[in-house]
């Protein structure tokens, strides 16, 4: 069987993340696939700063529509990030019939609703595992590996760079802004890093767990958003003195009113295991029914990381293109089993 053909857009932190681990595991990948799977075009910035470190065979441009609209691009995958062109990118892959694979939190969490609409229409998959906690595979563990339960709730520690600053205020006495430029050095923090710091890049990211936990839209304007600029590391220095870590937590929770969304600093006594997440590492515990409590662990923010989290959910999509559409797995795509508005 050919190759199936992918058009990347976007070559910073997550494509080149995206490129890298496609390339090296390729092996892996084509056996757990069942088909090969090649990078025909990509689109970037800066084409001649990128860091893939091999873009041989594929198609090289700054122009993302034109890898969209290439023929040859079955699965498109978006990592330019940000909401605007990356919505007209990815209504315009489904509009072809192309599917998608994105990391885009903003993008799902304010458009989702519209984009799994069109996708439905028209036989599409979009698939979305990296928009949360980085490389920890959280979105198939609660829709797959959670389907027989009922979840009562779901909190973690969903910012990798917000995790990062807290953790190297505590341990180092470093300053806020001092390991904000760090995390933006190393690739963790969002192009506009008042998204992490500020809740909302949570904010993005509970959105889209709840809408999979609970099975309701997604509804980022009902979520109760606090970050963590106001915390200095006298705050910090206090809690550890009380024996409690100051940590940025989501929080989606079933109450008789309906769903409550909340993302905001906790103190966590210093014995329980999420306070003990440190640095870029996220954390997202499951309480549901039948299995009681989960825990899931791993990179919160990255280049492979976040790259393997794109990968696997390639892989989704390659395994389910060799499905009859009617007989596909409804899963790979957004699905609200209620319309209603339950959020509280
Ligand atoms: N800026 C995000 C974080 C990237 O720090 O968690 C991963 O979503």
């Amino acid at each position: 069987m050919k190759p199936v053909k992918l058009g990347l857009l976007g070559l910073g932190t997550v494509g080149s993340g995206t490129a890298n681990v496609l390339k090296r595991n390729s092996d892996e990948i084509t056996r757990r696939a069942g088909r090969g799977i090649e990078i025909v075009a990509a689109a970037g910035k800066n084409l001649d700063s990128h860091q893939c470190r091999d873009v041989t065979g594929m198609r090289l441009t700054e122009d993302a529509f034109s890898v969209v609209n290439d023929p040859q691009v079955e699965v498109v995958v978006e990592l330019i990030g940000g909401t605007t062109l990356a919505r007209e990118l990815v209504l315009a892959a489904i509009d072809q019939g192309k599917h998608v694979v994105t990391a885009n939190k903003a993008l799902i969490a304010l458009h989702g609703n519209e984009i799994f609409t069109r996708a439905q229409e028209k036989g599409v998959i979009v698939a979305f595992e990296a928009a949360v906690a980085g490389g920890i595979p959280i979105i198939k563990a609660i829709r797959e590996g959670l389907a027989g339960n009922r979840i009562n709730w779901v909190a973690g520690i969903i910012n990798g760079t917000g995790n990062f600053i807290l953790t190297e205020m505590r341990d180092k006495g470093r300053d806020f802004q001092d390991v904000l430029a760090e995390a933006q050095r190393l690739g963790y923090a969002e192009a506009d890093p008042t998204f992490d710091v500020e809740g909302i890049d949570a904010a993005h990211k509970l959105t889209i767990l709840a809408s999979i936990a609970f099975g309701i839209p997604l509804q980022f304007d009902r979520v109760h958003t606090e970050g963590i600029t106001g915390i200095t590391r006298e705050d910090v220095a206090y809690a550890n003195e009380l024996g409690y870590r100051i940590k940025h937590l989501g929080i989606a929770r079933r109450t008789e009113q309906g769903i409550e969304l909340r993302v905001h600093p906790t103190f966590i006594p210093e014995r329980r295991l999420i306070a003990n997440v440190d640095g870029v590492m996220n954390a997202v515990l499951v309480s549901a029914d039948a299995v009681g409590p989960t825990l899931y662990y791993g990179a919160g923010a990255g280049s492979e990381p976040t790259g393997s989290a794109v990968v696997a959910d390639i892989v989704d999509v390659v395994r389910a293109m060799t499905t009859d559409p009617e007989n596909r797995v409804p899963h790979l795509a957004f699905q609200a089993d209620t319309l209603a508005d339950t959020t509280i």
